[in-house]
């Protein structure tokens, strides 16, 4: 029989030791994107949970958050969005500061992104304290788009950062760690 067990994404996450600061282990997911079956994968495992919510636009933090979150938009048949560093985006912006696990930044969205209403799903690879994916929640609020939930790929329990999300938001986590 030649059936070879297909690789899981999972088993292509690796920890990177130290980086970017001593002491933080970074969930490296290159390896999965790299590999075709791997990026199939870890597209579905993100769409899945959105069948059928009528997702309008995507939401991408950047910057994995770009990869996967264009790829998702794709699928799903929705446009994409970019929430990005400051003084990345072009036109007039929103900003919104936000506390890191190593440190403080600030996110950055087009004021005129999408129009208010607009059926959104944010996503980013990784939950981990949730400040932000907590600026994401607040820029969305600002915009008044309509936010049926989050998706991420790797939640990093112990940090909690999903209570630190409000609790009425959906959180739909591929892999928690
Ligand atoms: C990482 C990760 C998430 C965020 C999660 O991004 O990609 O966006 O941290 O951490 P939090 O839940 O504690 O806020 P990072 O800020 O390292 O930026 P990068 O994607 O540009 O590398």
């Amino acid at each position: 029989c030649n059936t070879a067990p297909r690789r899981a994404w999972t088993d292509l996450v690796r920890d990177v030791p130290d980086f970017p600061k001593p002491g933080i282990r970074f969930k490296d997911i290159t390896p999965a994107l790299a590999d075709p079956q791997g990026l199939a994968q870890v597209v579905e495992a993100l769409i899945a949970p959105w069948h059928g919510a009528g997702v309008q636009a995507v939401v991408g933090i950047e910057a994995r958050g770009f990869i996967l979150g264009a790829a998702m938009a794709q699928a799903l048949g929705a446009g994409f969005v970019a929430m990005r560093k400051p003084g990345k985006l072009p036109a007039r912006t929103l900003s919104q500061s936000y506390g890191l696990e190593y440190g403080k930044d600030c996110l950055e969205v087009h004021e005129d992104a999408l129009p208010a209403g607009t059926r959104v799903v944010i996503v980013d690879d990784v939950l981990a304290t949730g400040g932000t994916l907590g600026a994401a929640l607040a820029l969305c609020a600002r915009l008044r788009l309509d936010v049926q939930g989050i998706g991420v790929l790797i939640e990093l329990e112990a940090l909690a950062g999903r209570a630190r999300l409000p609790a009425q938001v959906r959180i739909e986590t591929a892999l928690r760690v």
